[in-house]
């Protein structure tokens, strides 16, 4: 059956960027053709203190590029100052508490000065251009204050998402070797509050880190260490409100930001200035198609890169308003983000497929009771949104009036590399159609033939630079070399599987690495194993993903009981692991299933075979193949059995 193709709004098209497929193509073709010209025109959206001399350099076998080199200038700069005298007054940042009704307006003006006294407040304590600075920080303006004044006086951010354990907020500080942390007393999120002073003591016990800054969220008091601890609302006053910004080299290091990969360790992907922040400033501007006077509601958290990317620097850069949210989708009710929407009049709305899945089960009515005008653009961001999913976005919640993006990228591709455009581009429910213009996917066999022409599946990679490509792994250039370009040469490798079927639109498949997507946020199962094997109970596992129907992927962990658990009950055993993958890493990564095991089918080299246990972990256990190479092929009928007594709900 021929794909239903949604066309883009006639009045939408009539006055976006990009108002026709062809001028899509044609932008496309004029990128292909002559990229240095087109990334040379894209890069005078940004202000240069001194211009650029070459404007790239890429040697993907080394695993080496760079852009806009030569230039000088500073994103704090490009995000503030140059909007004084033509935005002062605007909205820069529209706060949204966590309580409904709860809004606070902070003018381009007003972050000029706030994210000059917090710079000042940082170089009164010893911070200086390139140290690493640990952010660890609700969704409340001291954080966007924070990632701008740590780039304007060219500090390295390292923002930590608020949500993980003291232990991995401990191994994040010591990578960056952060010697500064900001945090808050207390986070409050749903009505709930987080205990983020407290972790971060937990976190830095013995470690070099010398002062924490803590902004006051709730009323809380929280222990203060003398000489170390400090309240940012005692120290920002001190400081003057105004500091000069640092000329930073286009290839100067703007932030590091961890994400998950296939191996245990959470790798800190390293991004520079120019590169980008152009890039930010380039697809927020297309994809979203904004436009002065648009109230952009990104509904991501800035301890991700949808938060940095299309919070702070893209819309921040482009002088636009820009909302950050602190609360979640749920609370008080399903109806938070249309009333949100509604209050503050968003015309640009962007969240993760698992938000919406989650609302949709609370059927139209929450969506209803809100009138949502305002709306013209919808985004969709971190998995791949189901057909249905996208068909309400548009016909419930767009009320077939808006456009609909489904925008994929990567932490390491620093902003959106595929995307339908608003004015541009027909869509298909469930793709995200066509790369920008600039972009060039290219999809491989497992042998790295690239597949040619249309109607076919393999992996996706990028055949050259985009200006937003993280630049390495902090500390590791040879784990970022062997991780995305070692496997096909001459190619980057995004880690995703994708078609691109008979129209040439693209469908993200999801991972081909041991990478999980859950709930739209990323987790590496070696990292799960890891955290679980931390506890005694547990001697060995192994960890798939399966289909679920809330979060996307679920996360099944097969688990081999070690000694200490002889005499445990089973549900003493699940649940203590369950806590130990809490404690280690954070909530979002808790199992949702976990199967005690006697064995775990292995090759007789001793290679766990993970393609078997995600069959029965989806139930398929026709499907397992050949199982005859394993050492004791009969631990796969024994698991087949436990999956079956277990009685998981389906779906
Ligand atoms: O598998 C892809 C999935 O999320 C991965 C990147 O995760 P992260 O670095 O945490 O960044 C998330 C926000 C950009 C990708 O490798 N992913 C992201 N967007 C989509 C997606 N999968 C399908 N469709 C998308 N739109």
């Amino acid at each position: 059956m021929a794909d239903r193709i949604v066309a883009p709004k006639s009045d939408i098209a009539r006055v976006s960027h990009v108002s026709s497929f062809a001028q899509y193509e044609r932008l496309y073709q004029a990128a292909l053709t002559d990229p240095a010209q087109f990334w040379s025109e894209c890069a005078q959206r940004v202000t240069w203190f001194h211009p650029f001399d070459c404007v790239t350099s890429q040697n993907f076998a080394k695993a080496e590029v760079a852009w806009f080199l030569g230039g000088k200038l500073n994103a704090s700069f490009n995000c503030v100052d140059r909007h004084l005298a033509t935005r002062g007054d605007q909205t820069a940042v529209l706060w949204v508490g966590d309580e409904p009704g709860t809004y606070r307006h902070i003018s381009y003006r007003e972050l000029h000065e706030q994210v000059c006294r917090l710079a000042n407040v940082l170089r009164a304590y010893g911070v200086n251009k390139g140290d690493r600075v640990c952010i660890y920080l609700p969704m409340i303006p001291d954080a966007v204050y924070a990632m701008l004044a740590c780039a304007r006086i060219g500090a390295v951010h390292s923002v930590v998402f608020a949500g993980f354990s003291a232990q991995s907020l401990r191994d994040r500080i010591v990578d960056a070797d952060c010697r500064v942390v900001l945090t808050a007393n207390e986070g409050m999120r749903g009505g709930k509050t987080i205990p983020l002073k407290q972790t971060v003591d937990e976190a830095i016990a013995n470690l070099p880190v010398h002062t924490v800054l803590v902004s006051q969220r709730t009323e809380a008091m929280v222990p203060m260490r003398v000489g170390r601890d400090r309240w940012l609302a005692d120290e920002m006053p001190k400081q003057r409100a105004y500091c000069p910004v640092e000329w930073m080299d286009s290839e100067d290091a703007l932030f590091v930001l961890y994400t998950s990969g296939s191996t245990g360790k959470p790798k800190g992907q390293l991004h520079t200035t120019g590169g980008y922040l152009v890039y930010a400033a380039y697809t927020h501007e297309l994809v979203f198609d904004w436009r002065p006077g648009d109230i952009h509601f990104c509904a991501a958290d800035v301890g991700w890169v949808t938060g940095h990317s299309y919070i702070v620097y893209g819309p921040l850069c482009n002088g636009a308003t820009t909302v950050l949210f602190e609360s979640t989708p749920l609370y008080p009710d399903a109806s938070r983000y249309w009333q949100v929407i509604d209050d503050i009049q968003a015309t640009i709305f962007y969240t993760a497929p698992t938000a919406l899945r989650a609302l949709l089960r609370f059927g139209d009515e929450p969506v209803k009771k809100y009138q949502r005008t305002s709306l013209r653009v919808l985004g969709s961001v971190g998995e791949p949104i189901n057909p249905e999913v996208w068909q309400w976005y548009h016909d419930v919640v767009g009320d077939k009036r808006c456009a609909v993006v489904d925008t994929w990228w990567q932490t390491e591709t620093g902003g959106i590399l595929i995307s339908a455009l608003p004015g541009a581009t027909p869509c298909k429910p469930g793709s995200a159609t066509f790369p920008l213009p600039g972009v060039q996917p290219v999809l491989v066999d497992e042998q790295g033939k690239e597949l040619l022409g249309n109607g076919v599946s393999g992996n996706l990679c990028l055949a050259s630079s985009w200006p937003g490509q993280a630049r390495t792994i902090l500390n590791d250039h040879a784990r970022f070399q062997q991780t995305y370009f070692a496997m096909y040469p001459g190619l980057y490798f995004t880690g995703d599987g994708c078609r691109r079927d008979e129209d040439g639109y693209y469908w993200i498949t999801g991972r081909v690495d041991d990478v999980l997507n859950v709930a739209g946020h990323r987790l590496g199962t070696a990292e799960i194993e890891s955290a679980l094997v931390s506890h005694a109970y547990c001697a060995e596992a192994a960890v798939v993903g399966f289909p679920h129907e809330l979060k996307g992927q679920g996360i099944y962990a097969y688990v081999i009981a070690g000694k200490s658990a002889d005499g445990v009950s089973t549900a003493d055993i699940v649940a203590a692991l369950k806590q130990a993958v809490r404690k280690v890493i954070s909530p979002i990564a808790t199992p949702d299933r976990i199967q005690v095991v006697a064995g775990l089918p292995k090759t007789r080299s001793g290679k766990i075979m993970r393609r078997i246990l995600r069959k029965i972990a989806e139930g398929n256990y026709g499907e397992l193949g050949d199982i005859t190479t394993l050492a004791e092929p009969a631990v796969v009928e024994q698991i087949v059995q436990g999956h079956q007594a277990a009685k998981w709900p389906t779906g």
